[in-house]
């Protein structure tokens, strides 16, 4: 993938999603971000030691984020609210990769008290809509617990389809967990909504 992309910087009506810096006052944040919702997000992330929480610890990783941006094969995407002080969501764009692949994987999350409002479903298209027009990629992969059925909507209404279902897929939460694999292919054009059944269904 080409390593000259400008910093994403896409504003959706309530956020703008954007990279944070490898500065202090965005380690503070993202910190911050893990903090408030370390119980909200534990049951669907891996198991994360008290570092995690420290704005050192996010220091290093906002640096190592950014020189993967750099190299294109990963962006780790934060959605700051309109005053630009707090991160209200994350969405990350993993195993980027161009050649006959080009594909990458997305995972998001949003704060505890912006759930329910759509917000995921904004942040979330929108980088989707920048992996597809601005990276050219051809095809995003999202997986998802069965029981994750919030997650499992937003998947439906962004035009995510099933492909598979993998056992034990990945080790969440200390334990290793059953997943749906779902895709969006591009072009846009394919981007027809589905419904949580279409995923749910075998
Ligand atoms: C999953 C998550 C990102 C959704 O964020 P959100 O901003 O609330 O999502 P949205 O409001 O855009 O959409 C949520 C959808 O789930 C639906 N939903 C929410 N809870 C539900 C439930 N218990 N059962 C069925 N549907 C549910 C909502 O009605 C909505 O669907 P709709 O748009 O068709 O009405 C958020 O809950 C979260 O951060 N969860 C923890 C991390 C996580 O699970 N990440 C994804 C891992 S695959």
């Amino acid at each position: 993938m080409s390593a000259l992309l400008a910093v994403p910087r896409l504003s959706t009506p309530r956020s703008l999603v954007t990279l944070l810096s490898p500065v202090a006052e965005d380690a503070a944040k993202m910190a911050r971000y893990c903090r408030d919702n370390r119980t909200h997000l534990a049951p669907w992330e891996p198991t994360r030691d008290d570092s995690w929480y420290c704005e050192r610890t996010w220091l290093t990783r906002l640096d190592g984020q950014w020189q993967q941006f750099e190299r294109c094969t990963a962006l780790s995407l934060v959605a700051l609210d309109p005053q630009g002080e707090a991160v209200i969501a994350v969405v990350n764009l993993s195993g980027i990769e161009g050649g006959v692949r080009q594909s990458a994987r997305v995972g998001y999350s949003v704060a505890q008290h912006r759930q329910g409002a759509g917000l995921a479903t904004e942040v979330v298209g929108a980088v989707v809509d920048y992996a597809f027009d601005t990276l050219k990629l051809h095809r995003i992969e999202a997986c998802v617990q069965p029981h994750n059925l919030a997650s499992v909507a937003v998947l439906a209404r962004l035009g995510f389809r099933r492909e598979g279902f993998a056992p034990q897929y990945l080790k969440i939460n200390g334990r290793w967990q059953d997943h749906i694999l779902t895709a969006r292919l591009s072009p846009n054009a394919l981007a027809v909504p589905s419904t949580p059944d279409a995923i749910l269904s075998p």
